[in-house]
């Protein structure tokens, strides 16, 4: 065959399919031993799963973003298994040290000063990189197995629902990874809790999440402000202010929040569409029942947000042409950070 016409109809490349591993230790073993070689495994973290690669090794960074077809202007987290290995990331003040004292390893991130063995691909070209020490069992076994820090984004497409299971993973990016690490469920099922570090007397919330700007402002004793966010396309964010996307974590069903859900609006309502509650829904007339969902019997934000990826992402394949979300009561703690993803689901 004359090599143009091989041009024109390029064979495609085989696509992956990604193996499921249960966390033994042997399974550990051959995990850190692909990440220590430049390959990408996607593991559970308390909070969401993370499609992980080694986060001093540009090349295999470089992968991470060819799988989720992530913009190269949106930076990665690093994850650490010490507070020790900080330093050599990160510019390190002590507001840093307050709160990763305080709160690693958990669901918190915290952005500094970058130093040079952080590769620039990994910070999008930013001065500054974001570090976070996770909780999970067996992501910290894979940190020290793999003895490296780990660049980990969460591992689904870019700008889909975050995955909460290695279903979910594979789901999304099952042809285009080869591992996955099963732990189960995501205890917390939020992303992690971002905060701008680089002006210790002027921290910013980035991003909210189980760590609460209440805890933030008490650990630090100067106010936790949120950083004014920016409706800019996902490709110029990064060098404004990045974290900030508006619309992420999103179903492809069209979205739409309501403060508060009534009987009468799912009752009335179009039966091909599906609404969501925070806590047991109202008595439903029968023929809507199954159109309505709850996320938890007794509206436990802690459960409501354990389950809301998983319930949006199965909503979005029931075939619903419109889900109603409803918001969190309130303002403080984990309301602000669940109903900052019902916002940026419902973004357009
Ligand atoms: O819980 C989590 O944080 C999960 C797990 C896997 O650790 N990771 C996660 O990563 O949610 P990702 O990439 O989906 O979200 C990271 C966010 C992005 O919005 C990115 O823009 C922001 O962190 N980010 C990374 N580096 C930053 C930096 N130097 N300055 C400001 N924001 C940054
Ligand atoms: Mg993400």
């Amino acid at each position: 065959m004359p090599a143009r016409s091989q041009a024109l109809h390029p064979v495609p490349s085989r696509p992956l399919r990604a193996r499921t591993y249960a966390g033994t230790a042997r399974n550990l073993a051959t995990l850190a031993r692909v990440l220590r070689s430049g390959g990408l495994v996607a593991a559970p973290t308390e909070t969401v799963y993370g499609l992980a690669a080694n986060a001093l090794d540009a090349a295999a960074c470089e992968k991470i973003f060819l799988a989720k077809a992530r913009p190269q202007t949106d930076p990665l987290i690093v994850h650490i298994e010490a507070i020790a290995d900080l330093a050599k990331l990160a510019v390190v003040n002590p507001a840093a040290l307050v709160l990763a004292q305080k709160f690693w390893p958990g669901p918190l991130t915290l952005v500094l000063p970058k130093t040079d063995l952080v590769p620039a691909i990994v910070s999008a070209g930013l001065p500054s990189v974001a570090v976070r020490m996770p909780a999970h069992p067996l992501f910290r076994r894979l940190l020290r197995l793999a003895g490296v820090p780990l660049a980990a984004p969460s591992a689904n497409p870019f700008g889909y629902v975050s995955p909460t299971t290695a279903r979910h993973v594979r789901d999304g990016l099952g042809d285009k990874i080869g591992h996955i690490l099963d732990g189960g469920a995501c205890s917390v099922g939020l992303e992690s809790t971002i905060v701008d570090l680089r002006h210790p007397q002027r921290p910013r919330l980035l991003r909210p999440g189980a760590i609460t700007r209440a805890q933030l402002t008490q650990a630090l004793g100067v106010p936790v402000l949120t950083a004014p966010r920016r409706r800019t396309p996902a490709t110029a964010v990064a060098q404004i202010a990045p974290g900030l996307l508006t619309r992420h974590y999103s179903p492809r069903t069209p979205v739409q929040l309501h403060r508060r859900l009534t009987a009468r609006a799912v009752s009335s309502g179009d039966p091909r569409e599906a609404w969501v509650f925070i806590a047991q829904p109202p008595t439903l007339p029968r023929s809507r029942v199954k159109n309505a969902f709850c996320l938890d019997p007794h509206g436990d934000l802690t459960h409501v947000a354990h389950r809301l990826f998983s319930l949006l992402r199965e909503l979005d394949q029931a075939g619903f042409t419109r889900l109603h979300l409803e918001l969190a009561p309130g303002r403080a703690g984990l309301a602000d950070a669940i109903n900052d993803r019902l916002r940026r689901a419902a973004a357009i």
